[in-house]
């Protein structure tokens, strides 16, 4: 029987959809690194939706002709909104090995796609030799393959890439070999907006390059999904708490989506900021007259720029002025 893991819609509306894993052939001369690369099913992990839209372009394309052309996810969202996250807990549900590679601005062709190096031939000479590069050896096998930060990446980089993700389906490698797009690899990607603030090295996607991609928006989590989010991870995080850090969060980034350049934040809190820090700081500063505020104070604050303080500050006295009352945990 194979293996099937079901994708519920959050929202209720869609039918759910069933998927049947993929399985790891077992004559891979990389089996057991392979299998090793799948990763853990986050318990914490909340499906704001996303995964759900990923299993209806896969079940579209499982249900299609041979020949389809595959359609490639990116998916474009402001920092630590989850945009990774959401792509590996796709790779963990479905059973793939996930190769995370990111393509920053230093990278270039020869680390994804391979180069030849000189080897010692054992009797004192040299020889040369093809070695994979990280993209090429990722989808030597089934594979869920994450370019992240797409948008950080020269051009020369990117058109190393253009025949592997269009029509063409494959890879030509200086020795001659020709790797095609297998059945069982997955191409997903993400990046930053570019239009609304800067993100250092990042620039704005090439058009063709950005033509062989579906790009979806990943908006900032609503007060709701961040209350999911905490209860979640911290169940005994009381609702005062809970509710009071969702305020924040909500308003920091909708400060920051602003087009009024004198009051906007120009930090958003990134979910790395709400669900590892906050707590954190909470746990310190459990017995404090105000835990919020020392929390806010030792690992919110530091990450905003001096000059952008003030508006944090603003948001603070709009949201809460006040913390709630202490204990934070198990009250
Ligand atoms: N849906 C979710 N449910 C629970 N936790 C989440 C979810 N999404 C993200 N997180 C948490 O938020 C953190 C940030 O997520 P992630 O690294 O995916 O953000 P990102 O959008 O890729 O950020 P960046 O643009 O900075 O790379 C992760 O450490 C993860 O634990
Ligand atoms: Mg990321």
């Amino acid at each position: 029987m194979p293996d099937v893991v079901v994708f519920e819609d959050p929202t209720g509306r869609g039918e759910p959809i069933a998927l049947e894993r993929f399985e790891i052939p077992k004559d891979l001369p990389d089996y057991e690194q392979r299998v090793g690369k799948i990763p853990e099913p986050d318990p914490h992990y909340v499906d704001l939706g996303m995964l759900y839209r990923f299993a209806q372009v896969e079940a579209v394309r499982r249900a299609a002709p041979s020949g389809f052309v595959p359609l490639h996810l990116a998916v474009r969202g402001h920092m630590g909104t989850g945009k990774d996250h959401d792509i590996e807990q796709f790779a963990a549900r479905l059973g793939l090995p996930y190769y995370r590679i990111p393509l920053t601005g230093e990278v270039r062709d020869v680390t994804l796609i391979g180069s030849t190096r000189l080897h010692g031939d054992g009797k004192g000479g040299t020889e040369s030799r093809w070695e994979d590069g990280d993209i090429t050896r990722a989808i030597r096998g089934p594979a869920l393959v994450n370019l992240s930060e797409l948008n950080a990446a020269g051009a020369e980089t990117l058109f190393a890439l253009h025949g592997l993700l269009d029509r063409y389906a494959a890879l030509d490698l200086p020795t001659g070999e020709t790797i095609r797009l297998r059945d069982d690899v997955r191409m997903f990607g993400t990046m930053n907006p570019t239009d609304l603030r800067d993100y250092a090295g990042t620039q704005t996607l090439n058009k063709a390059f950005a033509d062989r991609w579906v790009i979806w928006e990943k908006d900032f989590p609503s007060g709701e999904q961040i209350e999911a989010m905490l209860r979640r991870r911290y169940p005994d995080l009381s609702d005062a708490f809970v509710e009071a850090i969702a305020g924040l969060a909500v308003e920091v980034n909708a400060s920051f989506t602003s087009p009024d350049a004198g009051t906007r934040v120009e930090t958003p809190l990134s979910l790395r900021s709400i669900l590892d820090r906050l707590p954190t700081g909470l746990r310190i500063h459990a017995s404090t007259d105000d835990p919020l505020r020392a929390a806010w104070e030792d690992f919110v604050l530091p990450h905003v720029d001096p000059y952008d303080r003030d508006h944090y500050e603003t948001v603070w006295n709009a949201v809460v002025r006040r913390g709630p009352a202490g204990p934070p945990f198990g009250g």
